[in-house]
Order: C-alpha cells, then structure tokens, then sequence
C-alpha cells in the first residue's frame, strides 16, 4: 500500500473540521462580492487579453485552500479553475487522497490567463512578478474570507504570492512554510510539471506528489485532534 492510502484511508474529507453556519454565509457572501469586484479587474494588463476573471471557488470556510499559478486556455473559457489537463490531474490526486473537490477551496495566485499565440493557439505564459504582486490583493481577501486552517502552494508562482519571496520549490516541496497571519503553507509542486515532466518517471513523480499533498491531510487531522483535546479539557475544568 502506497503511504498515501493509509493516510487517505482514515482521513476522509468528511472528516476535516467544519465552523458554523452563520460564518459560513458570511463568508459565502464576501466571497460572491469579491468574485464580482473582480469581474472587471484592470489592475494589470492581462484583464484586456482574457475572456474574463478566474476567480476562486469552493467551500466558503474551507479548512484548506489550494493555490495554483494562473487560469489556463480552458479555465479562461469556462470561467473556473483548474478544470483543465492540470486540473484533470489534480482532481486525480484529490480522489486519491479522499478531498471532495467541494469540501476544499480552490484559487490561483493570478486570476487571467497569459499568453503568447502560437499560430491559432494561446500558449501559456508564466506572469510576471508585477502582474501577480497585482493580483495578490485578491488572493489575500480570499484568505482572509475563508480562513483556512492550512494552504496548499501549487509552483512557484503561488509559493511566491502566499510566502512574498522567491521559494526554492523542488528545495521546500513537502515542507511547511510561515506565513506572517500563522496560516501554513504547504509547498509543493504544480500539476502542469508532472504534466511536462518525463513520461517514463510519470506514475513515480505522481506517487511523490501524492505524499507531498497527504502532509496536509495529516496537518489538519493532527490540528483537528488538538482542539478536540482541548476542548475536553476546558469541558472537565469547566
Ligand atoms: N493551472 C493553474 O495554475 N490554475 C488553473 O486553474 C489551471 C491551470
């Protein structure tokens, strides 16, 4: 059994902590208002280019978030993140590791597709630090509506935004990381670079990321077992 399984087995998203309704709501509306301020964002130039705003989407207080680079070709069109090839990937991953898509909140670092047209085709393009420091006050007031427990980098680029430096990924992938509002940051890879990587390592590169992902399953069981310990606690001194 891969060490994936035995964590995924016994950690099933159902699992994962929940908060009350009423934040919730609230949480959902501010969502929904920043989703739509950032409908006509013009704060970089990418806007002008892009069928329209990728913004986040998932559960409102998601105990954890995942974080990707920049909408690609299909996102851009369907107006949703990662349910292209990446995410085709990710959404096998997340099967793995027992994470309803639903039960966790999902993002990029920038929210319009870059890139270059090669012939009739739009290729990606990594963005610029200028144009995700642009962005970064969406991702940050998605973080502050959601409050999760835990964060997920996937790549470089969302390292950088969440963390504000340069992080070495391949160095720090599967290590946790601070943040200046205490939320963890989980580093690891970006689904596009399994994708590009070596198709004879693929199923072994797949298998690594796996582990890198199920640290987080394992943050939020050991966090969540803590609270439950002290709440006990404070019930019998109570
Ligand atoms: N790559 C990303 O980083 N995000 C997406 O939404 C799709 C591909």
């Amino acid at each position: 059994m891969s060490p994936h399984r035995s964590l995924s087995a016994s950690a099933p998203a159902a699992d994962m902590p929940r908060r009350d309704l009423r934040g919730d709501v609230s949480a959902q509306r501010l969502l929904n208002s920043l989703r739509q301020a950032s409908s006509n964002c013009r704060e970089c130039p990418l806007g002008e280019r892009a069928t329209q705003t990728v913004f986040g989407e998932g559960a409102p207080r998601a105990p954890l978030m995942l974080v990707g680079e920049q909408p690609g070709d299909r996102e851009d069109l369907e107006g949703h993140p990662f349910v292209g090839p990446a995410g085709t990937l990710l959404g096998r991953a997340l099967k793995q590791l027992d994470w309803p898509r639903e039960a966790l909140y999902v993002t990029n670092a920038v929210k319009h597709f870059k890139y270059e047209l090669r012939g009739p085709r739009r290729m990606h393009k990594t963005p610029a630090q200028r144009e995700a420091a642009a962005c970064l006050h969406w991702l940050e007031s998605e973080i502050e509506a959601v409050q999760p427990q835990a964060i997920v980098a996937l790549g470089a680029v969302a390292a950088r935004s969440l963390l504000g430096r340069p992080v070495p990924v391949l160095r720090e992938r599967g290590h946790w990381l601070p943040r200046s509002d205490d939320i963890p940051v989980l580093v690891t890879l970006h689904p596009a670079a399994l994708l590009r990587g070596d198709r004879a390592h693929f199923e072994e590169a797949f298998e690594a990321w796996l582990v890198d992902l199920g640290r987080a399953t394992r943050y939020l069981r050991e966090k969540q077992a803590g609270l439950v310990a002290r709440a006990a606690r404070a019930g019998r001194s109570a």
